[in-house]
């Protein structure tokens, strides 16, 4: 798998955090149908091991995250083709916004189209310096096509999107974190480090917790608050099921420390 590379990362015992990169530097990690294919099916081999409790998703080199998708590969397409390939794109990065487990973006630079629409399907976004941001679709004569006009007013509500989506314009790591695109900027140094330190944060909770709240807050958005707050209890019920929810607890009332096992 070439396009797409993997490397796993121990952080606490055998847990610890898959590294996925997408891997097209001379095209500045522009996804064709090939490296969508890979995507996809990396993230849910990658999501469905036990030792791994969280998943980060960057770019290769340092100058791109990813450039969006392969425009030598759109042109000429035709509506089914078109259809096809946003088709193929939403399943990819539905394996992001769904896998168990929660998906950090590292951008470590260009996130244009697609690759803006990558990173919002991840569950939060950490972003280098040097990142920059833009849905510039409609420069192309295009819409995005990979989810952008969805997540986009999700994430930043409807003003933000907007602005974005219909001017084309490239907006840099401190505007999107002022808008909310992005929890935190780094330098490009430092971004995977600290990827990884909140990645590790998150592998020392209870795994199975971690991925229910995912589950559950994400849920929520397609809901009513009322039915959300159903959802939401009815998982508070089955944690309590779990072994961890009960040695959790219990280690706590005993002053003691206790190494989850996501069971
Ligand atoms: N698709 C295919 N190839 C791409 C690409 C893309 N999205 N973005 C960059 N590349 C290729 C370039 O064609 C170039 O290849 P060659 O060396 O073979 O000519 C190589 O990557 C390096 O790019 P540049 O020489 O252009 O590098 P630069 O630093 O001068 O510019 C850039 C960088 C501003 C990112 C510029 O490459 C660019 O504007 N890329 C296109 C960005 C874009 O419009 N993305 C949206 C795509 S549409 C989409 O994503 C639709 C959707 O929602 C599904």
């Amino acid at each position: 798998m070439s396009n797409i590379l993997v490397e796993f990362k121990a952080t606490t015992g055998i847990f610890g955090t898959s590294i996925i990169t997408i891997n097209r530097p001379k095209a500045l990690n522009a996804l064709n149908i090939e490296t969508l294919k890979e995507l996809k099916e990396t993230v849910e081999q990658e999501a469905a091991k036990k030792e791994v409790r969280s998943i980060i998703i960057t770019g290769s080199g340092d100058k791109s995250f990813v450039a969006g998708a392969d425009i030598t590969e759109m042109d000429g397409n035709t509506n089914a083709q078109s259809v096809e390939f946003s088709e193929l794109g939403n399943a990819a990065f539905n394996a992001v916004a769904n896998a168990p487990v929660p998906v950090i973006a590292a951008i470590n630079g260009f996130a244009l189209g697609g690759g803006m629409e990558l990173a919002m399907s991840c569950d939060f976004r950490l972003a280098s310096e040097n990142a920059s941001f833009a849905l510039p679709e409609v420069g192309l004569g295009l819409i995005p096509g990979f989810g952008g006009t969805q997540r986009a007013t999700r994430i930043l509500g409807l003003g933000h999107a907007s602005e974005l989506m219909f001017t084309g314009g490239r907006i840099d790591a401190a505007r999107a974190k002022e808008i909310g695109l992005v929890n935190h900027v780094h330098t490009s140094e430092t971004l995977l480090d600290e990827a990884l330190k909140t990645a590790s944060k998150i592998n020392r909770q209870a795994p199975l917790a971690v991925n229910s709240v995912k589950k559950v807050a994400n849920a929520g958005l397609d809901v009513s608050l009322a039915q959300g707050l159903k959802l939401e209890t009815q998982a508070f019920g089955d944690i309590f099921d779990t072994k961890d929810a009960k040695a959790g607890t219990q280690a706590f009332v005993n002053k003691e420390k206790y190494e989850y096992q996501g069971e």
